[in-house]
């Protein structure tokens, strides 16, 4: 796949088949995931792979009720990759956290990572940390910054992004308004 496919191909999935993920292609998805940038790259993430059904259903059991069956992801998939961040390592600027800025570039390089190798995601941050932290025995100063089933998808889900460039890009000012059919 070139990368705008894997861009493309991308979305939310919720609905796993249980097959094992394939541990050379997980190996490559987090070489993938650790080449990604940091603030003084100083990589204040951790990940933490659950692949045992006891633990991926406190997990699941962890997912707030989000309308969104993200529980279901996180039960079904045979992978769940849990990214949480040191606040301490990393910097800040005023009240911007920038642990928060590397735990979901890193996330983001592992689920385009995952689409590349046939695996279906699902950001998932609507979580209880303590249960989580409780459960993977995650230190204290460590915070769960997303958490992601993985795994191959019973019927994959169409990206449901709705962010349109005439809302969101702007060019040298504020006001005017980026538009890519106006370029040479
Ligand atoms: C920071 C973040 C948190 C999210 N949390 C949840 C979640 O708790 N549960 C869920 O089902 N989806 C969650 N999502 C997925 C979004 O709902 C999804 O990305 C959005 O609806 C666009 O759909 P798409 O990813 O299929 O394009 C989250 C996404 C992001 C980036």
């Amino acid at each position: 796949m070139n990368f705008y496919d894997v861009i493309n191909k991308r979305s939310s999935e919720r609905s796993f088949k249980d097959t094992p993920i394939c541990e050379k292609k997980m190996g490559r998805i987090m070489e993938a995931t650790m080449k990604s940038p940091s603030w003084k790259n100083q990589s204040s993430y951790k990940i933490i792979l659950v692949n045992e059904k006891s633990e991926k259903d406190k997990l699941a059991g962890a997912v707030m009720n989000d309308g969104n069956n993200g529980e279901n992801a996180l039960r079904e998939a045979p992978m769940v990759a849990v990214v949480v961040g040191n606040p301490n390592v990393s910097g800040k600027i005023g009240d911007k956290e920038y642990y928060l800025v590397d735990g979901a570039i890193a996330m983001e390089h592992l689920i385009l990572a995952a689409t590349n190798e046939g695996y279906g995601t699902c950001w998932i941050g609507a979580i209880d940390e303590a249960t989580v932290k409780s459960t993977l025995n995650i230190p204290d100063e460590y915070k769960v910054i997303g958490v992601t089933p993985i795994g191959e998808v019973n019927k994959h889900e169409a990206q449901d992004s709705n962010t349109h460039m005439s809302d969101h890009v702007f060019i040298n000012k504020w006001e005017n308004k980026f538009n890519k059919d106006k370029l040479n």
